[in-house]
């Protein structure tokens, strides 16, 4: 559901959107073969998350907290990605805690994207279990804050994406160092 608000919010502030949900998309485990050349392992999943991020300009990470952390299966997607697929663009992190709302999945996050070159926007957005009331059978935020917290995130994400948006490497004259790797 706060995907889902991020979502419709972007929607409203001029963006188009792509919901790739990681329940539905299911990867197979990251194959450490293919680490360097992600186009290569032969499950269709994997080619085509990295269709998907590719032609993103920005993207929202979200996460359940598990464990004081982001999920597993988050984790596994950002692992079958190479800096290259990340490097420059503008991301917004997300969270659910049982029953906090918790910055824990979104700080994790951060370190993530900064190991993928990725530019992760101040603002975060989190909620708890408790922020959500089920309303006609439909799940709906209750909690104002959050939407005016998730309307900050993302008119700071459209704003980094304006302002950082990705160049072709060539078209700034900017060669890519041979080996990178996160640091
Ligand atoms: C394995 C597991 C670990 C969890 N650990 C935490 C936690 O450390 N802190 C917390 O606030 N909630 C924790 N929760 C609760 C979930 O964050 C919360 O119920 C979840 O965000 C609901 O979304 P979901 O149904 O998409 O998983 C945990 C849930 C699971 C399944």
């Amino acid at each position: 559901m706060l995907t889902e608000l991020v979502r419709r919010t972007l929607e409203q502030l001029g963006a188009r959107t792509d919901v790739l949900d990681l329940r539905e998309h299911r990867l197979p485990q990251v194959d450490v073969r293919y680490h360097g050349s992600p186009e290569d392992p032969p499950d269709p999943a994997v080619g085509d998350l990295l269709h998907r991020v590719r032609a993103a300009d920005a993207m929202v990470w979200a996460s359940p907290v598990y464990h004081n952390s982001y999920s597993a299966a988050l984790k596994n997607a950002l692992d079958h990605l190479a800096i290259a697929d990340v490097r420059g663009k503008p991301l917004a992190l997300c969270g659910n805690g049982g029953r906090r709302a918790s910055g824990q999945a979104a700080d994790h996050l951060r370190i993530v994207a900064r190991g993928l070159h990725g530019i992760a926007v101040p603002l975060v957005t989190t909620t708890a279990d408790g922020d959500f009331r089920r309303v006609d059978g439909e799940y709906r935020i209750a909690a104002r804050e959050t939407i005016e917290r998730a309307v900050a995130m993302c008119q700071q994400l459209l704003d980094y994406t304006d302002r950082f948006r990705t160049a072709p490497q060539d078209a700034v004259g900017v060669a890519a160092p041979a080996s990178e790797g996160a640091s």
